[in-house]
């Protein structure tokens, strides 16, 4: 490694930790839900170890839906994995801490793990089908996640499941508790993971990419009601999708990944009316509508590159249109750049790179 300044992200105090895992400039400070801190995931192979997460640092707030994004393996499944520990042996997080509600999770034995996931951490995944057992009913899964959990008989737990059946919006609740998994519809099925996640009244939720199988209304639907039972419960959330539109209706804030590293974190309305990084412009421009304004001045060439293969430097160096030596060489820390903090050298506030003019003109003469 060479000496970047993400290096020195070890010995930052408290407060520019807060600043390294996303706090924005004057951001209102609470107690974060899950915070995570300098993650990095390893996996040993053969022909050496891979780096699947390098220097990973975000914060949720309670209530707050923060949205992960980026191209197909750009860590963003990996990092939720490492934060429930359900990454893939031999991969194993190789330095950093998560803490959920202040006490430390990353170190603990799977036994003392388990108990967490359920019923701290509510999962939900692309397939509700990977969550539902085919072999049971619907109301016997949730009355089973409700009575391990919580401290209730069978029939306050059938009460609370018909509660929750009719929170995720479940027609006629009374008839449908009864029936199988295969007896609803794909979009029905993710209410009934969504009304499972949330039984056991956990403080943090994972979705990985919870609508991306569901039909375009449907997906709305989903979104929306996830954002409000967790806005309600004052559940954080964690959002993995690869999907910028997905982001631009439910999130927060957005953290953008690229090789394994965050690039760009901030409230999602700056992100995505003022992106920094400019990987993070060449994703804007895939949302509908932005779409217009921004497609042909931010099209990324080229694609992810593969892990055993991350280039030195600024990873995204041989995409950039601004890339110059500086980058090629040395890896740029989150740096404050307008209302989010970017990875990138154009915002260092010593000596910001000059944008290549060339390209910057282009932009302006476009977006004006
Ligand atoms: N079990 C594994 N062993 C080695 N590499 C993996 C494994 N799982 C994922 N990867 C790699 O890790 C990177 C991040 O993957 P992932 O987090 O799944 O991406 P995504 O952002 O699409 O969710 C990718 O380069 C992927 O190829
Ligand atoms: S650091 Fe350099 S290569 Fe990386 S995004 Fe910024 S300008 Fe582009
Ligand atoms: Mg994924």
């Amino acid at each position: 490694m060479s000496s970047t300044p993400s290096s020195d992200n070890q010995h930052l105090d408290q407060h520019d930790a807060a600043a390294a895992a996303g706090h924005e400039p004057g951001a209102e400070e609470q107690e974060p839900v899950l915070s995570v801190r300098h993650l990095r995931v390893e996996f040993p192979t053969r022909h050496g170890t891979l780096v699947a997460l390098d220097d990973v640092s975000f914060d949720i707030a309670p209530g707050e839906v923060l949205g992960v994004v980026g191209e197909s393996g750009a860590g963003k499944s990996m990092t939720g994995n490492a934060v429930i520990q359900l990454l893939e042996p031999p991969g194993h997080i190789a330095a950093g801490e998560v803490h959920l509600s202040g006490k430390r999770i990353d170190d603990l034995p799977e036994e003392r793990f388990v108990p967490l996931r359920g019923r701290h951490i509510g999962m939900i995944f692309q397939d509700p089908l990977t969550s539902l057992n085919p072999l049971f009913s619907v109301g016997d899964q949730l009355i089973e996640t409700i009575r391990t959990h919580l401290p209730m008989n069978e029939r306050q737990a059938r009460e609370e499941a018909l509660k929750l059946l009719r929170e995720v919006g479940i027609p006629a609740p009374e008839n449908r508790i009864d029936s199988y998994p295969h007896q609803f519809s794909g979009g029905m099925r993710q209410r009934v993971v969504i009304a499972l996640a949330l039984a056991a009244r956990p403080e943090f939720i994972i979705a990985d990419e919870p609508t991306t199988a569901l039909d375009v209304s449907v997906q709305a639907q989903i979104l929306a009601l996830l954002k409000r039972l967790c806005a309600d419960h004052g559940t954080a959330v964690m959002l993995v999708t690869h999907d910028m539109g997905v982001i631009a209706e439910t999130a927060d804030r957005v953290a953008v990944m690229y090789a394994g590293r965050l690039i760009e974190i901030g409230p999602v309305e700056e992100v995505i009316r003022n992106p920094q990084h400019p990987y993070t412009r060449g994703l804007m421009a895939s949302i509908p509508g932005i779409a217009k304004r921004l497609e042909r001045l931010y099209q990324i060439e080229g694609s992810m590159p593969r892990l055993a293969a991350i280039p030195a430097g600024c990873a995204f160096n041989p995409r950039c249109p601004h890339a110059q030596e500086r980058c090629r060489t040395q890896r740029p820390d989150l740096l404050p750049a307008g209302g989010s903090r970017a990875a990138c050298w154009l915002h260092d506030p010593v000596d910001p790179l000059p944008p290549r003019q060339d390209v910057e003109g282009q932009e302006t003469s476009h977006v004006r």
